[in-house]
C-alpha cells in the first residue's frame, strides 16, 4: 500500500499519479486534499507520514507546488525520511542510499511524464542495505532523537 497526500497545488499531479498507479495495479490510499480549495500542506504531510511510520503503508508520495514545503513538514515526523526530487538519479539514490520512505514532487515544477518516471524508480528501488548507508541513516535518527 502506498500513501498519497497533497495540498491544492499538488492535487492535479497527485490525481495523474493515481491513474498511473491504477494502471500498474499498485494499491494506494489518498489522505487528501481532495479539492482545489486552498489547503495547508503540513496537514496532509502529517496524515500521509503517519500512515508510513505506523506501517499501514510501505512508502508515501507527497505533492505540493514545489514539493519543498510538504517535504519539510513530513520530515518533522519521527521516522520519516522524505526527499523532494525533480530528477531520476536522485529519486533512485534516495531509496538506495537514504532508504527514503516518502518522495515529494512539485506540481508546479515537473510535468506528469517526469513525475511518473520518478515515482516508478522510487517505488521499484530497494534500499541497498549497505553497512555504510545503514550507519549514516542511524546518524540521521540520532540527530532526530537529540534535537
Ligand atoms: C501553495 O501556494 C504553495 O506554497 C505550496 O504548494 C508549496 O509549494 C510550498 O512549498
Amino acid at each position: 500500500m502506498i500513501a498519497l497526500g497533497s495540498d491544492h497545488a499538488g492535487l492535479e499531479l497527485k490525481n495523474a499519479i493515481k491513474l498511473h498507479l491504477d494502471e500498474r495495479k499498485i494499491d494506494y490510499k489518498d489522505y487528501g486534499t481532495y479539492t482545489t480549495d486552498s489547503a495547508d500542506y503540513a496537514v496532509y504531510a502529517e496524515k500521509t507520514a503517519r500512515a508510513v511510520v505506523n506501517g499501514e503503508c510501505r512508502l508515501g508520495l507527497l505533492f505540493c507546488g514545489t514539493g519543498v514545503g510538504i517535504s519539510m513538514a513530513a520530515n518533522k515526523v519521527r521516522g520519516i525520511r522524505a526527499c523532494c526530487c525533480s530528477d531520476k538519479f536522485s529519486a533512485e539514490m534516495t531509496r538506495l542510499h537514504n532508504d527514503a520512505n516518502i518522495l515529494c514532487l512539485g506540481g508546479r515544477v515537473i510535468d506528469v511524464e517526469k513525475a511518473i518516471e520518478l515515482v516508478d524508480v522510487f517505488l521499484d528501488t530497494e534500499f541497498s542495505n549497505d553497512e555504510r548507508h545503514i550507519r549514516r541513516i542511524a546518524q540521521i535518527t540520532d540527530l532526530e532523537n537529540r534535537f
